[in-house]
């Protein structure tokens, strides 16, 4: 049976709290289809976990739909929604064996015996448990416990699994290896996933698409490398991999497209027109300050020609990727430069001279 997709609209969520009323969801629109990898990023405070609440049954919706395959959600109790949830505390019970954990909701469900250990031993083998299954919680590393606590989730075969920030307590190695492993077994399976992180390297590594929140509203969707290349507001090109922001002003005012003059009077003139950010055309047309966005891969550095005079501050080696930082005039910030290797004399303190691709520019308004 192919997974069913869930289709979310209009979704709101109002609290009243002491100091007044939050809306920590904000009129939210999404599908995920079966068998996609969806993740919703944003800010700590921006309504990931309070929609995921609300597609999981715990938090009624103040307004909205959602609709998993031809059924409504919203009228079906949480235990008739056929979900499976982890959490980033993986809140297992500490007196049980990792098999009777995983159990656990099988027994209360009331499963017979041969199915319940068919079952959960299928589980744990899935998850690479079996060696463990006698011991305690307290016996195992915290990637073998969060192992555990998605095993207890897998093992009511649910058609939708909803994940809140499954590996933010592991350590960078760790939740590296975990996110892989998480991935290869919901294609395997072919489940259905939502998943939240406020990592957004874990959110492009690991997703079909992803959706970006912003104080309640879903601002962006879309594949993780379409968002990098054209993102909406400057809230995505910030968040969503590394920017440099360049203030600038209109070259010609009310036409945004023509070119940009950035900070000492270097002009930023395309070939055909300056790519603008979604809905920031409109507004640049009727002011001239403008923030112009590039992405570190797309500058360069050279000992003796560019557009710009500047001076290298820091050379950092990750991995296979250098990144410089460079001061010059065009930006009160340090600007950011990445290349695949090493670029010969750009040690710190040099002076060099960096290069602005205006094709691969976008232009916001400020
Ligand atoms: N039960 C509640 N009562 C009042 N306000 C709430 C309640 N639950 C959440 N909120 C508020 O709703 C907003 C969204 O919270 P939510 O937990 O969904 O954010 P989040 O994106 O999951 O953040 P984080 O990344 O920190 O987990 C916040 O402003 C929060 O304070
Ligand atoms: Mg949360």
């Amino acid at each position: 049976m192919p997974a069913a997709s869930l289709r979310v609209r209009d979704l709101t969520k109002r609290f009243s709290a002491v100091d007044g009323e939050v809306t920590a969801v904000d009129r939210v629109s999404f599908d995920v289809a079966g068998g996609e990898f969806f993740t919703m990023v944003g800010a700590s405070g921006c309504g990931k976990t309070t929609t995921l609440r609300m597609i999981a049954g715990l938090e009624p919706p103040t307004s909205g739909t959602i609709t998993m395959g031809e059924r409504d959600f919203v009228a079906t109790p949480a235990q008739q929604r056929n979900i499976g949830m982890v959490f980033q505390s993986y809140a297992l019970f500490p007196h049980l064996t990792i098999f009777e954990n995983v159990a656990y909701g099988l027994r209360l469900r009331g499963v017979p015996r041969a199915e319940l250990e068919r079952r959960v031993s299928a589980t744990l083998a899935l998850l690479k448990l079996e060696p463990y299954m006698q011991r305690h919680p307290a016996g195992l590393s915290g990637g073998q416990q969060q192992r555990v606590s998605i095993a207890r989730a897998l093992v009511y075969e649910p058609e939708l699994l909803l994940l809140d920030e499954p590996l933010a307590n592991l350590d960078a190695k760790l939740r590296v290896q975990m996110r892989e492993e998480l991935r290869a077994l919901q294609r395997r399976l072919g489940i259905t996933a939502i998943y939240v992180t406020h990592d957004q390297e874990e959110a492009t590594a690991v997703s079909d698409r992803i959706a970006v929140f912003d104080r309640g509203r879903l601002i962006q969707q879309g594949a993780p490398e379409t968002i990098y290349a054209a993102p909406a507001t400057l809230y995505v090109a910030d968040f969503i991999g590394r920017a440099n922001f360049l203030p600038a002003t209109l070259a010609t005012p009310g036409a945004p497209q023509a070119g940009v003059l950035l900070a000492g009077g270097l002009r930023l003139s395309p070939r055909r027109q300056l790519a603008l950010a979604g809905e920031e055309a409109g507004r640049l047309a009727r002011a001239d300050d403008a923030i112009v966005m590039l992405r570190p891969e797309h500058l360069s550095l050279a000992a003796a020609a560019g557009d710009v005079a500047c001076r290298v501050l820091r050379v950092e080696l990750l991995g296979g990727l250098v990144r410089y930082r460079v001061e010059a005039a065009i930006s009160p910030q340090p600007i950011l430069v990445e290349t695949t290797r090493p670029l010969p004399g750009m040690a710190e303190g040099a002076p060099a001279w960096l290069s602005l691709p205006a094709d691969d520019a976008i232009v916001y308004h400020r």
